[in-house]
């Protein structure tokens, strides 16, 4: 399996999530603005990989350049604004840096480095703890439908939802999966196709709008999907065009699961209506590789998340077991235990 990010003595090395599958580019940043950037331009995408990201885009701007700690930290801050991931990461280093107050530089340094590195480590052995528990409802025999990319170019490895994938077939199961192509960044398919193929998992690519269809066809046996931020009550913001997925997965009967870390909890907020929501450039929509596909100076809207309300989601998959409705409560438990 690639490595979605490393960090080595040059920089925080990334695999450039913008040129797959044509082209197998690494990109190394040297600066904490070239992490923002990259975070910013999804070089790196995928909300625990953008939290990962974060943590060592704080390290390395502790460890290469004299700027105020704050500084750092709004900068990543500044860059998505709904993977709570992002917050999340950079909060850790910074919470770690203050406990440092007084140290030398090299015994700060040392320490950011270490831990940025913990937290990629952590991150995989999260994903293959929500694929263990996430392996048992996948139902055998049947079709997995995916939206986006939650692999693991999403996350340090592995993957959450294509953890989840990743396990049942480990556990023997006899499944292939459906890969929403995911207009208009085409997460599904450039990364999840790619992914899967390369892991010699049985994936057939259809565009989003062939969901509803297959969904009502009997041959799903579920759905499972990643989140960029869940609030306290289960709602859940994920890649555009999940609610849909979401709505007509209930309709025909098909169980609609998210596969997500507890750091993509955001239990300060009750409900998903709080969830700032992305809107990102026009060009996404109107152009393919740079070949335009819409008339010139026609109105766009290019929402890169939507929130599908809790009464569509069967359960969420943490690391530490799966959680069930009602969420407010079991989400809490989750998050405490
Ligand atoms: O805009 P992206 O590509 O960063 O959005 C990614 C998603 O929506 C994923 O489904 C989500 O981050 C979960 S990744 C494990």
């Amino acid at each position: 399996m690639v490595e979605t990010i490393e960090w080595t003595v040059d920089g925080v090395v990334m695999i450039d999530q913008t040129r797959l599958p044509r082209e197998t580019v690494f990109v190394t940043c040297r600066t904490y603005l070239e992490v923002a950037d990259a975070i910013k331009t999804m070089i790196i995408r995928g909300a625990p990989a953008i939290g990962v990201a974060a943590a060592m885009g704080v390290a390395i701007g502790v460890e290469r350049s004299d700027d105020d700690i704050e500084l750092i930290c709004s900068t990543l801050a500044a860059t998505r604004p709904t993977a709570v991931n992002l917050f999340w990461g950079i909060d850790r280093m910074r919470r770690l840096h203050l406990s440092l107050a007084g140290r030398s530089r090299a015994e700060m340094v040392a320490a950011m480095v270490t831990e940025a590195k913990l937290v990629k480590d952590e991150d995989v052995a999260i994903c293959m703890a929500i694929g263990a528990h996430g392996a048992a409802l996948v139902p055998d025999h049947k079709t997995v439908l995916t939206h986006c990319n939650a692999g693991a170019l999403a996350t340090a490895g592995y993957g959450t939802a294509l953890g989840v994938i990743r396990a049942a077939v480990a556990a023997g199961k006899t499944i292939d999966v459906f890969a929403d192509e995911t207009r208009p960044f085409l997460q599904g398919a450039r990364l999840t196709a790619w992914e899967l193929q390369q892991d010699g998992i049985p994936t057939t690519l259809i565009t989003d709008n062939m969901a509803g269809h297959f969904l009502k066809s009997g041959r799903i046996g579920c759905v499972v999907v990643g989140a960029d931020r869940i609030a306290a009550n289960g709602d859940v913001a994920n890649k555009i065009g999940t609610y849909s997925v979401a709505v007509l997965a209930k309709e025909n009967g098909v169980p609609f699961y998210v596969a997500a870390p507890i750091s993509t909890l955001d239990l300060t907020l009750t409900d998903g209506s709080l969830i700032p929501i992305e809107e990102r450039a026009a060009k996404e929509v109107t152009e393919v590789y740079g070949v335009p596909v819409a008339p010139e100076g026609i109105a766009v809207l290019n929402p890169a998340f939507d929130v599908t309300p809790n009464r569509y989601v069967m359960g969420i998959i943490t690391e530490k077991g799966v959680a069930y409705p009602p969420f407010t409560e079991s989400l809490r438990e989750l998050a405490n235990s």
